[in-house]
C-alpha cells in the first residue's frame, strides 16, 4: 500500500518506525479497542503547531508592514469545529473567536474567549442573537444588511458603550475549493456591495445610528481558497473602498478583518504556502496602515483581523473507522466501513474525497493473500448508509486506488485532514449516533472528549402524544 502520510511529518498522523499510523505515538488500535469506532481523534501538538505556526507568520507580517502601527487579531472560526476542548486549547495560545450564532457564541465564552476577542459575522442574525452579542461585549459585529444595522443600533442604546461593526463587503471575487463553499461573488447572499456600503457610510452616521461605531470593513471570499491572488485581488477592492468611504465623510474605520478561507492539503495538489498568503497580507497591510491610523482613538491601534477556520483544525483531526465488508459485485470492489456519511458528510455534500490510510504497516499489505485486483472494474469506499451518496471514495481503477484497494475486512484506516467540518457536521441520520471523540495529548495519553452516544440518548428528547402510547 502506498503511504501519502509524509513520512518527516513529527506530530499529527504520522507512521512510525514499525510502518504503522499512529496519531503523535498512540497506538490506535489500542484506542479503536478503548473506544470504538467510528472515532474522531484529534492530536493536540499537530493543533498547536498549526495555531503557532499561522498565528507567528501572521503577526509577524502585520507587525512588519505597518512599522509596528497596526497589530493583528486571529479569530479562529468555530464553525470548522466548534469543540469546547480545542476551541479552549486555542484560547489558552491567545485565540480570539470568530463565530456565526449565538450557539457558537455560548461556546467561545464557555471555553474563556475574552469578549473583546470575538467577532461575531454571519450572514442573518437574529434579534436574540444581536442582544446575547451586546450583552457580552464582544469586540464586533460584521454587519451584513441594512435592517440588520438598524436593528444592531436600536438594540445597542441600552449599551454602556457604542457597539462597534464592520460592514461586509462582497468584493465579486469568489475564490472557494467549489461553488458550494464560494461566498464572494457579487450574486452571492453575503455581504453588501459597494454601492450600498458607500451609501450607508455617508448618511450622518451619528445621527442616523447614534449607538454604533463604525470600526471596519470586513471581507471574506470563500473557504478552501487555494490562489492567493483571489485574497489579492478582493482585498485591493477592499482597500480602494476604505478610502471611498474615507473621502465619502466616514473617519472612524480602524479595522479590516480579511476572513479565512486559506486552503489546505486533501491529497497530492500542495496546499497556498502560508509565507504568499503572509505576504498579501503585508502588502495590504502596507496600504491600509496610513488610511486608519487617523481613525484610531486614544487606546486602539488598527487592527488586521484574520478568522482561519480549516488551516487550524483540519489536519490535527482524523476519522479512525474499521472495514465492515468487502465485496466484489458486477465487477466492482465496494470497501464498506463502519463510518457513514453522517459521520463525515463533506465527500457526499461537495463531492471532495479525504485521504484514506490503513493503519497497519504498509508491508502487510504487499504480503496480502487476500482476492486480487487486477480483474475488477473498479474499486469504491463507501459507508453503510441507505443512500448511493454515502460514498467517500467514488470507483476507481484498481491501479489508481493503490492506498485502499487491499483493505480487508476488520482493518483499521483513517480519513486524514478530518479536524474541519467534520465532526461538527455530523448528524444521527439512520439513527447511528454520532462518533466519539478523543484528544491525544503529550506522551500519547489520551483523553475521551465526546463519548459515544447511545441511541437511547437520541430518543430522549422525542416526545409520543399519549394517545400513540
Ligand atoms: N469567516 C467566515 C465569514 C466564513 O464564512 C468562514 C467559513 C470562515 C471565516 C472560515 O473559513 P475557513 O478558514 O475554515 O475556510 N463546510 C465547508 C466549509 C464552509 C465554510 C463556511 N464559512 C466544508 O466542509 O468545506
Amino acid at each position: 500500500m502506498s503511504s501519502s502520510v509524509n513520512p518527516t511529518r513529527s506530530v499529527g498522523f504520522f507512521r512510525d518506525e514499525s510502518g504503522r499510523l499512529s496519531c503523535d505515538g498512540a497506538d490506535l488500535s489500542a484506542l479503536a479497542e478503548e473506544y470504538g469506532t467510528p472515532l474522531y481523534l484529534y492530536s493536540e501538538a499537530a493543533l498547536i503547531a498549526a495555531w503557532t505556526n499561522f498565528h507567528t507568520t501572521i503577526a509577524e507580517a502585520v507587525r512588519h508592514a505597518s512599522h509596528e502601527a497596526a497589530e493583528a487579531l486571529v479569530c479562529y472560526s468555530l464553525k470548522a469545529n466548534p469543540h469546547l476542548a480545542l476551541v479552549s486549547l486555542l484560547r489558552s495560545l491567545g485565540a480570539g473567536a470568530d463565530l456565526v450564532s449565538g450557539g457558537e457564541l455560548t461556546r467561545a465564552l464557555a471555553a474563556g474567549v475574552p469578549p473583546e476577542k470575538i467577532v461575531f459575522a454571519g450572514v442573518a442574525k437574529s434579534q436574540a442573537e444581536l442582544r446575547q452579542g451586546v450583552a457580552a461585549g464582544i469586540l464586533q459585529f460584521n454587519v451584513e444588511s441594512e435592517s440588520e444595522l438598524a436593528d444592531l443600533n436600536a438594540i445597542a442604546e441600552g449599551a454602556k458603550h457604542k457597539v462597534a461593526v464592520a460592514l461586509r463587503y462582497t468584493p465579486d471575487v469568489g475564490g472557494g475549493g467549489t461553488d458550494k463553499i464560494t461566498t464572494g461573488r457579487a450574486g452571492d447572499k453575503f455581504g453588501l456591495s459597494r454601492e450600498t456600503i458607500l451609501q450607508l457610510v455617508s448618511q450622518d452616521l451619528q445621527h442616523d445610528f447614534p449607538h454604533l461605531d463604525f470600526a471596519g470593513l470586513s471581507v471574506h471570499i470563500g473557504s478552501q481558497v487555494f490562489d492567493t491572488a483571489s485574497f489579492r485581488s478582493a482585498w485591493q477592492k477592499l482597500l480602494r473602498l476604505f478610502q471611498e468611504a474615507h473621502a465619502a465623510g466616514c473617519t472612524t474605520l480602524r479595522r479590516a478583518d480579511l476572513g479565512g478561507g486559506l486552503g489546505i492539503s486533501y491529497g497530492t495538489t500542495p496546499a497556498p504556502s502560508l509565507n504568499d498568503y503572509a505576504a498579501e497580507v503585508a502588502s495590504f497591510t502596507k496600504d491600509f496602515t496610513p488610511l486608519a491610523l487617523p481613525a484610531v482613538a486614544d487606546a486602539e491601534t488598527p487592527l488586521v483581523l484574520f478568522e482561519p477556520g480549516r488551516r487550524i483544525v483540519a489536519a490535527a483531526g482524523g476519522l479512525l473507522t474499521r472495514v465492515l465488508r468487502v465485496k466484489d459485485e458486477a465487477g466492482r470492489r465496494f470497501v464498506l466501513l463502519d463510518a457513514a456519511m453522517n459521520d463525515l458528510i463533506r465527500p457526499a455534500l461537495y463531492g471532495t474525497e479525504h485521504r484514506l490510510e490503513a493503519v497497519a504497516p504498509p508491508v502487510s499489505h504487499q504480503k496480502h493473500t487476500g482476492k486480487p485486483t487486477a480483474d475488477l472494474a473498479g474499486i469504491s469506499v463507501a459507508g453503510p448508509i441507505c443512500e448511493t451518496s454515502d460514498v467517500f471514495l467514488p470507483e476507481r481503477a484498481p491501479e489508481q486506488a493503490s492506498a485502499w484497494s487491499q483493505l480487508q475486512e476488520g482493518e483499521l484506516a483513517v480519513f486524514l485532514d478530518t479536524g474541519a467540518y467534520g465532526a461538527t457536521m455530523a448528524s444521527a441520520y439512520n439513527s447511528r449516533p454520532p462518533a466519539a471523540e478523543v484528544l491525544v495529548r503529550a506522551d500519547a495519553r489520551h483523553k475521551c472528549i465526546t463519548p459515544r452516544r447511545t441511541v437511547d440518548s437520541l430518543m430522549e428528547s422525542e416526545t409520543i402524544p399519549s394517545d400513540l402510547l
